[in-house]
C-alpha cells in the first residue's frame, strides 16, 4: 500500500463530536508501572500505537504477561523488579524517546547486561540527559556518544540520589523516579516543571511520593522500596492528538467541534491557554477528576481573525509537543508573534524547531531566527495553491498531522509521505478526518 497521501480541497465546514485517541504519556506509565505492581492490572483504553505496542513488547521481553479482552488489557506484574531478564536481551524501543529513557529506569537492579537499541530517529537522540543521573545512582551504562544502542547493568548497591533536574523533562524525572522505586532510601528531584503523570499516578497507588511546589520548580521525595498493587486505569484522549483538530476547527470556516474525554491536566493544555491568548475561545466543559488527573469535553468554534502573541517561555513545557501546530494558527494572525528558548523542540523525534521554520517558509512565511528565538510574521489572507511535496521528516508523526492540517485550511495541491507515522501516536487520525469530511486519497 502507498504510503502517502494527496489532499487536493479545503474541508468543508463541519459541526462535530469526536473522540481522539488515549493519551500516549499515560499509556506508557500505566503499562510500565503495572509491570512493577503485583496482581494483575487492568488497563483499559490503552492507546494501541506504536509506541505503547513496543512498550508491550518490552515488557514482555523482561518476562511479563499479557492478554486483552475486549477493550481492557490484563498485565501480569511481580513486584519491583520483578522482570525476568536473560542473558544477551535486546530491547527495541522504536521510535519512543518515553520508552527508552523510561524504561532505564527499571533496569537499574538488572543482574545481566541489556542491550537498548531504537530506530533512525531514536538513535540520533542523546541519553546524557539520563545517563549522568542513572550512574549517579550506581548504575553501570556504556554507550557511544551517548546515543543508542546504549549498555545497562543494574546493581544491587543502589544509591538514593539528590538531583537537580533543570530541562523540564518529564522523561528524565520519571526515569529517575522510577529509579527511585528501586532504590533504598529517599531519593530527592528538584525539577523544573514538567508533565506530572508518573506522581499523580504514583499518588493514586498510595505510593509514599511528597511533592514540594515552588516558583517554576517542584522538590520531589521518593522513598524507594515500597511495593505497590496491581490497579485498573482507564485512560483518558490525548491533548496532544486534540490539538491537530482544535486547530483544523479554529481555522476551518463556520464550524465547531466538541472533542470529548480529553485529558487536560495543567502541565498539558498549554496550547489552549496560548491559542486562547491570540484570540481564540477554546472552552473546557464537564470536568471531572480521575484518579488525579483532570478530564473535560474541549468545546472549539472556527475563528477569522487572531492577534499575534508574544509566548511566555514558561509555558514551554506545557506545550512542548504542540508547537508545531501552533506556529500555523501564528501564520495566520495579525503581526508577529515571538516564540522563545524552543531548544527542546529540536530534541524531539526530528528537529522540528529547524523543520517548523523550514515548513512555514515553504508556505510562504516570513520566520526570523536568532538562536532558539523566532519571530513569526503573520499573513491572515494567507491561502495556497501550488502543489507542495512533503518528504525527508524523519518519519515524524507530527510534522505529518500538521501537513495534513495546513492542507486542509489553506488550501494547495499536497503530496505527503510517510502517512505510516500517524501510528506512533494517532493511528486513527486520517479516519476521524475523513468521517468529518476531509476529502484524502
Ligand atoms: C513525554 C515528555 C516530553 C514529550 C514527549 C512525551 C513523556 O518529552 O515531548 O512526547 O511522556 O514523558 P521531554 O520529557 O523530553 O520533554
Amino acid at each position: 500500500m502507498a504510503n502517502h497521501i494527496s489532499i487536493r480541497h479545503k474541508i468543508n465546514n463541519f459541526n462535530k463530536k469526536i473522540r481522539v485517541s488515549s493519551d500516549k504519556s499515560i499509556s506508557i506509565r500505566s503499562v510500565l508501572l503495572a509491570s512493577q505492581a503485583v496482581g494483575i492490572s487492568k488497563i483499559s483504553n490503552l492507546l494501541e500505537s506504536e509506541d505503547v505496542l513496543n512498550s508491550l513488547k518490552t515488557i514482555k521481553k523482561l518476562g511479563i504477561n499479557y492478554t486483552k479482552h475486549k477493550n481492557v488489557y490484563s498485565i501480569q506484574g511481580f513486584g519491583l523488579n520483578g522482570f525476568n531478564i536473560k542473558k544477551k536481551t535486546v530491547l527495541n524501543a522504536g521510535n519512543s524517546g518515553t520508552l527508552a529513557r523510561l524504561i532505564l529506569g527499571l533496569l537499574v537492579r538488572s543482574k545481566f547486561k541489556v542491550k537498548l537499541v531504537g530506530d533512525k530517529s531514536l538513535s540520533k537522540r542523546d541519553f546524557s540527559r539520563v545517563i549522568k543521573p542513572l550512574k549517579l545512582f550506581g548504575v553501570n551504562i556504556k554507550s557511544k556518544k551517548n546515543m543508542l544502542p546504549l549498555k545497562i547493568t543494574g546493581t544491587d548497591f543502589l544509591r538514593p540520589i539528590n538531583y537537580k533536574e533543570n530541562i523540564g523533562s518529564a522523561q528524565v524525572k520519571t526515569c529517575i523516579i522510577f529509579s527511585a522505586l528501586n532504590t533504598p532510601g529517599i531519593t530527592e528531584i528538584i525539577s523544573k516543571h514538567s508533565r506530572n503523570h508518573t506522581e499523580l499516578m504514583l499518588k493514586f497507588l498510595n505510593y509514599p511520593i511528597k511533592i514540594i511546589k515552588k516558583s517554576g520548580y517542584e522538590k520531589i521525595s521518593i522513598k524507594g522500596l515500597n511495593q505497590f498493587k496491581c490497579f485498573n486505569y482507564d485512560v483518558p484522549g490525548d491533548i496532544s492528538s486534540a490539538s491537530f483538530f482544535i486547530v483544523l476547527t479554529l481555522l476551518s470556516a463556520d464550524s465547531q467541534m466538541i472533542i470529548e474525554k480529553v485529558n487536560v491536566n495543567k502541565s498539558r493544555i498549554g496550547i489552549i491557554v496560548i491559542l486562547n491568548k491570540m484570540g481564540a475561545n477554546i472552552k473546557l466543559k464537564n470536568k471531572k477528576v480521575y484518579n488525579g488527573e483532570e478530564i473535560a469535553d474541549i468545546h472549539i468554534k472556527s475563528k477569522k481573525n487572531f492577534h499575534a502573541i508574544n509566548c511566555p517561555s514558561k509555558l514551554n513545557s506545557s506545550a512542548i509537543d504542540e508547537f508545531l501546530i501552533i506556529f500555523l494558527v501564528a501564520a495566520k494572525a495579525k503581526g508577529v508573534s515571538k516564540f522563545k528558548n524552543l531548544e527542546e523542540m529540536n530534541k524531539k523525534e526530528s528537529k522540528r524547531l529547524d523543520l517548523g521554520i523550514k515548513f512555514l517558509r515553504l508556505i510562504g512565511i516570513k520566520v526570523e531566527r536568532f538562536g532558539n528565538n523566532i519571530n513569526i510574521h503573520g499573513r491572515p489572507n494567507l491561502k495556497l495553491s501550488k502543489s507542495f511535496e512533503m518528504k525527508n521528516f524523519l518519519k515524524d508523526h507530527r510534522i505529518f498531522f500538521l501537513s495534513c492540517i495546513t492542507a486542509l485550511t489553506l488550501g494547495g495541491n499536497w503530496k505527503i509521505n510517510d502517512k505510516n507515522s500517524c501510528n506512533t501516536s494517532f493511528p486513527e487520525f486520517l479516519k476521524i478526518l475523513k468521517k468529518i469530511g476531509a476529502k484524502i486519497n
